[in-house]
């Protein structure tokens, strides 16, 4: 998906607007070996469900989002290798994955092309994209951050391809914006659930780490932001719904993804790309 100048899109949110600031603390080596290790542990279990990308290919609702998610596997695959070179620069293995980056990551797929969009490659690969920026601005070493930033361009593209999709398909079908709101709410209430374990995974008291709360509001006002950039949150603020209207978005957000997971899974891809407008106009030439 391109512009209407043909340019790549960009996302909704500029880097300014995503960006935290943490007023000169830094992560330093050998000091923070531990924690980065963790970190990079629970980024590498999200790089590994990039394999996710092959389920959405073969649901691709049409050749240029097919021609995307190809070349964004390719990009995960290359993520996983350089999460893995960084964990060796640490020498620290691989550790496991926390039960909320699993959920967040695997467990709470989309169940059309629309939630994967919203869910997983707006909100999702933004979550991740707040903290490459957060951690590329923080670390003491020069060689790590230079592999963040160049993973940040990539994700970078991968949002705005999900912010944009996302804006469309709610043009396009109005009613969608409900339910994504609903399994927005349970995504954001995830992350908050994840920040409050950190501190049995985490030293709280590092001079970065401490600032995690302040970090968790801008990463939740960004979200919000985002939702109301993509015509997710059509009015107001989250705030403004109260209990009873999150309850309920939550129940049908949560009922509709369970539908759709039970409906047949549509039309054979071949004869979607060979429908496809960019297939079409080729073979009227
Ligand atoms: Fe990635
Ligand atoms: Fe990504």
């Amino acid at each position: 998906m391109r512009s209407n100048s043909g340019a790549p899109l960009s996302m909704l949110l500029s880097r300014e607007e995503m960006r935290h600031d943490f007023g000169g603390a830094r992560f330093r080596l050998p000091r923070d070996r531990d924690a980065l290790a963790w970190i990079f542990s629970q980024f590498l279990y999200g790089e590994v469900t990039g394999i996710q990308c092959g389920y959405w290919l073969h649901r691709a609702p049409d050749l240029e989002s097919a021609q995307f998610l190809a070349q964004q596997s390719v990009e995960e695959m290359a993520h996983i290798q350089q999460f893995l070179r960084l964990l060796e620069r640490l020498g620290a293995p691989p550790g496991p994955a926390h039960p909320a980056v699993k959920f967040l990551s695997s467990s709470f797929m989309g169940a059309s092309f629309a939630e994967h969009t919203c869910l997983e490659m707006a909100a999702g690969e933004g979550f991740v994209l707040m903290v490459f920026y957060a951690l590329a601005g923080t670390i003491d070493d020069a060689g790590i951050a230079r592999v963040l930033e160049a993973a940040v361009i990539q994700e970078e593209r991968h949002v705005a391809f999900g912010e944009h999709w996302t804006r469309n398909a709610i043009a396009t079908n109005p009613s969608l914006a409900r339910q994504l709101l609903g399994l927005s709410l349970v995504s954001l209430a995830t992350i908050r659930q994840l920040a409050k374990r950190l501190p049995r995974h985490l030293p709280m008291d590092h001079e970065v780490l401490r600032q995690l709360p302040a970090f968790l509001n801008k990463t939740c006002a960004v979200a919000e932001l985002r939702l109301q950039r993509m015509g997710v949150l059509r009015s107001g603020t989250l705030d403004d719904l109260g209990a009873f209207s999150r309850a309920a978005l939550i129940a049908y957000g949560g009922a509709a993804h369970g539908l759709r997971a039970l409906l047949p899974k549509g039309k054979k891809l071949t004869k979607t790309y060979l429908d496809d407008p960019l297939v079409r106009a080729r073979s009227t030439h």
